[in-house]
């Protein structure tokens, strides 16, 4: 009989995206049907994240709560995967005796194994290894839900940031073959996915093995763009280093390319970009967007920022103030500095009082949110060729969409619309999304793409 899986998912879209992985492994390894509560659960699992301590200590609070219901149940399983995981290996069995696996983010294919050998021997297991690219030959292909898909093309990181666990729970840089990443996608075109986001913890570093040589991020994007379907791409999350010019061009030359991109620059203090180990200047980020907006204007560029770096003055925090001014970011992350274990910037001097770092996030905020309610505004009159995704989120009566810019859309239309481009007018900007009305089913539209 299928078993009840509950999956709780911390961090970042790698995450989301491996909690699906394992939700696909178990099913295929002998059913398993996702239900909404730990309550109803034959198996738990926690997808981790440690990028920031506060994450991962929300992780051991949830943990503490479903002590009980193993208590109460003992053959529930309750693994615990993704970068907490990987960091501490046995060390979370040791804090919570009641876990039976532990998983990291290169071995969840191993899940059903591990849960297996956790029945037979009655000892928690875990398994926090690197086997390279081993865990995407495991999975069992794609399933599709809608017309928008996710495809991991690379995993890892090798930028060692200063401050960043990445690199240590997730491994190096690692990218799938071309070949693997062309056949999934052309697989989903087939199942009627017309957008897909190319995901990767740094995805413009890739580097894909083709048979007789290499194929970089651009090379795979232009394959892509080629698939028979494939109306829309999109790619999180890139780093400035990996920008390269022929990237950067096809930004104007590929019509599938949606006008969008994320590309953290965490400061604008070249002192701070140094000591974080960036391997750019602000001014060098600044060449990069102009060159992107030379070559395709209407691009919504959003970023990451940390805010209370050790060291950073009030000289540092004005130089990323007056990046954010002259970029013009169409909104972005922005997060106080958290020391993480083992990584050199939890060694650097020079802490930043806690309330000086909110006082800084908090003008930063405000600065980005302005820009971000801004462009909505100037939405307002547009037309856009928006993905239709499903209902609202506020409103099962209505559709909810993706506009080129990633924007959520809500309109009234009818359910059939779901999974097909429509044409939406917009007519008022909210907060987090816009409003619009139908104008055209799978119509082309005058802002296209
Ligand atoms: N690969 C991405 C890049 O190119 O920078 C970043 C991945 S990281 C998981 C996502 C974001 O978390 C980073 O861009 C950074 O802003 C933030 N972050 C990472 N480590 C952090 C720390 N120790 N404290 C606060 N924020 C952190
Ligand atoms: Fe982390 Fe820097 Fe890599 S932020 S994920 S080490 S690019």
């Amino acid at each position: 009989m299928a078993k009840k899986l509950y999956i709780r998912t911390f961090g970042c879209q790698m995450n989301e995206y491996d909690s699906d992985k394992m939700a696909d492994v178990l099913d295929a390894a002998g059913g398993a049907t996702l239900v909404d509560a730990p309550e109803e659960a034959d198996i738990i699992l926690f997808n981790t994240c440690s990028v920031r301590e506060k994450a991962q200590e929300r992780v051991f609070h949830d943990l503490g709560r479903v002590r009980e219901l193993k208590a109460a149940r003992p053959d529930l399983i309750v693994g615990v995967g993704g970068c907490v995981a990987s960091q501490e290996g046995a060390g979370i069995v040791r804090r919570a005796p009641y876990v039976d696996v532990v998983f990291g983010p290169q071995t969840l294919h191993r899940l059903p194994a591990l849960i297996e050998r956790r029945r037979a021997s009655g000892q928690a297991q875990v398994d926090v290894s690197f086997p390279a690219i081993e865990k995407f030959d495991h999975l069992p292909p794609p399933r599709v839900e809608g017309a928008a898909a996710f495809v991991s093309v690379m995993e890892g990181c090798s930028k060692y940031c200063t401050f960043c666990v990445v690199p240590y729970t997730r491994g190096e840089e690692v990218s799938r073959p071309l070949d693997d990443v062309l056949v999934e996608i052309a697989d989903l075109a087939q199942q009627g996915v017309m957008e897909v986001t190319l995901l990767g913890q740094n995805v413009n570093a890739y580097r894909g093995g083709t048979g007789d040589g290499v194929a970089d991020f651009a090379s795979l994007i232009e394959h892509v763009a080629e698939i028979p379907g494939i109306e829309r791409i999109r790619y999180t999350t890139s780093h400035p280093r990996e920008m390269t010019q022929r990237l950067i061009d096809l930004h104007g030359a590929c019509a599938a390319l949606a006008p969008q991109l994320h590309l953290p620059v965490q400061s604008g203090s070249d002192r701070v970009l140094a000591a974080m180990k960036r391997g750019y200047t602000a001014l060098e980020y600044k060449s990069i967007v102009r060159r992107l907006r030379a070559a395709r204007p209407d691009l919504a560029l959003t970023s990451d920022f940390i805010v209370g770096f050790p060291g950073e003055t009030d000289r540092d925090f004005e130089a990323t103030m007056r990046l954010v001014d002259e970029v013009g970011f169409d909104g972005s992350f922005s997060f106080l500095y958290s020391a993480r274990p083992g990584t050199p910037a939890a060694e650097l001097p020079g802490a930043v009082p806690r309330e000086v770092a909110q006082a800084r996030l908090e003008r930063l905020q405000a600065a980005l949110e302005a820009t971000y309610r801004a462009n909505s505004e100037a939405q307002v009159g547009r037309h856009l060729r928006v993905l239709v995704t499903g209902a609202a989120a506020k409103n099962d009566a209505e559709l909810a969409g993706r506009a080129p810019d990633n924007r959520v859309v809500n309109f009234a239309g009818a359910p059939e619309l779901v999974g097909t481009y429509a044409d939406v007018a917009v007519t008022r900007a909210y907060p987090h999304s816009l409003r619009g009305e139908l104008r055209r089913a799978n119509g082309s539209a005058d802002d296209a793409r």
